[in-house]
């Protein structure tokens, strides 16, 4: 056996409705020696994002649940601790899926999949977790392939505190859109009012959405990013404006209901308004990720766009972060400091 002890979180049960610490348990056991072809991967950062709700029930995308007694998924940022690989060294910097552990074995392509990379120049190396990551990749091939923004549209962006919601709202008014923002408690609307540059956002716990869009948007939608399904899409569907673009993104208000979604009763104004509405999956746009991060990269550094982080410390944390995001509680892109 290695010097290397892990500690990792298993799946012990699957939530009845809301995520619950009982639901994962921490378990240790020593790294194996490596075997030639494997590398050591040491965590650095783990994320977690709101489908994970749906991994513990449903199965989400992947169609089945996670094992109960497997570990929790998670992808990350790593470093190589030990190498028996040719393309690793000790030291190198890895992303990929690690799972909710301090160490993984990999083989570097199948087994905890990684890829070697390196800290965006003049960024954070855990912006390559989020705005010049996937998260970056989907709010702007959401935009630029579904939204198709044009100056003076009014976009309305639900969760728009929110890690992909936040950079909906940024991307929106830099294509000079009037940008409307819905999220969940008064901090986070003065976020997406004085920071992201929406004139005007809904706190949806506390407002009648449907009447504050219709005061907020008062010449219709032209375009949805949807980030949360259930009511706050229906109440968007009954304002959208003749030709509109909805863009199914994320359907966070029903990850705690993923057996029973509820089902838009305003689908048909999509008919007398002759609008699109898109499902949209980011896997599709994985080959062209350099367009985002290029794009996104260069309005961090020249300072016209900004990100929010909200981090937690040490592994025990992954289950509590996934709970407060499942709620609300989260002010920020959310993720967890393993070590
Ligand atoms: N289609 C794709 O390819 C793709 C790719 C990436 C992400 N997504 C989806 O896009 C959405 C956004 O992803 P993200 O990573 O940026 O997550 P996120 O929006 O940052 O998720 C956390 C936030 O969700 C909101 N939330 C939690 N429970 C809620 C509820 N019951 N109703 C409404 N909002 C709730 C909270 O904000 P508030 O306090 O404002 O409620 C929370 O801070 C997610 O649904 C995700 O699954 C889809």
């Amino acid at each position: 056996m290695s010097e290397f002890v892990n500690r990792k979180w298993v799946v012990a049960s699957r939530p009845e409705v809301e995520v619950e610490l009982s639901n994962f348990e921490l378990q240790e056991e020593p790294v194996a020696d490596l075997e030639p072809g494997q590398l050591l991967l040491k965590s650095r950062y783990v994320g977690v994002n709101p489908p994970m709700r749906m991994a513990l029930v449903s199965g989400g995308i992947a169609g089945r649940p996670i094992p109960i007694g497997r570990t929790m998924y998670g992808g990350g940022l790593a470093e190589v601790a030990a190498s028996e690989h040719p393309k690793f060294a000790v030291g190198d910097l890895v992303q990929g899926e690690l799972g909710w552990q301090e160490y993984a074995i990999s083989d570097g392509a199948r087994r905890h999949a990684v890829n070697k990379v390196e800290a965006p120049a003049g960024l954070s190396e855990t912006t390559l977790m989020h705005v010049m990551g996937g998260s970056g990749a989907t709010a702007y091939f959401g935009m630029i392939e579904y939204c198709k923004p044009r100056p003076g549209d009014t976009l309305v962006v639900s969760t728009a505190a929110g890690t992909v919601g936040a950079l909906v709202c940024q991307l929106g008014r830099l294509q000079g859109c009037r940008v409307v923002g819905i999220a969940g408690s008064e901090d986070k609307c003065n976020y997406v009012t004085s920071e992201l540059g929406a004139e005007a956002c809904i706190n949806y716990k506390s407002e009648d959405v449907a009447e504050r869009l219709r005061e907020t948007c008062p010449d219709g939608i032209n375009i949805y990013f949807d980030n949360v399904g259930g009511e706050t899409l229906d109440a968007v569907l009954g304002q959208i404006a003749f030709g509109a673009r909805v863009v199914l993104c994320g359907g966070t208000s029903q990850y705690n209901n993923d057996l029973d979604w509820y089902g838009p009763k305003n689908y048909f104004n999509l008919v007398y308004q002759q609008a699109e509405m898109y499902g949209y999956f980011i896997g599709n746009f994985s080959h062209r990720y350099h367009e985002s991060r290029a794009r996104i990269g260069a309005l961090l550094r020249e300072g016209r766009m900004t990100y929010r982080e909200d981090v937690l410390e040490g592994i025990e944390s992954l289950p509590t972060q996934l709970i407060r995001i499942l709620r609300g509680e989260n002010f920020g892109i959310p993720m967890v400091r393993i070590s």
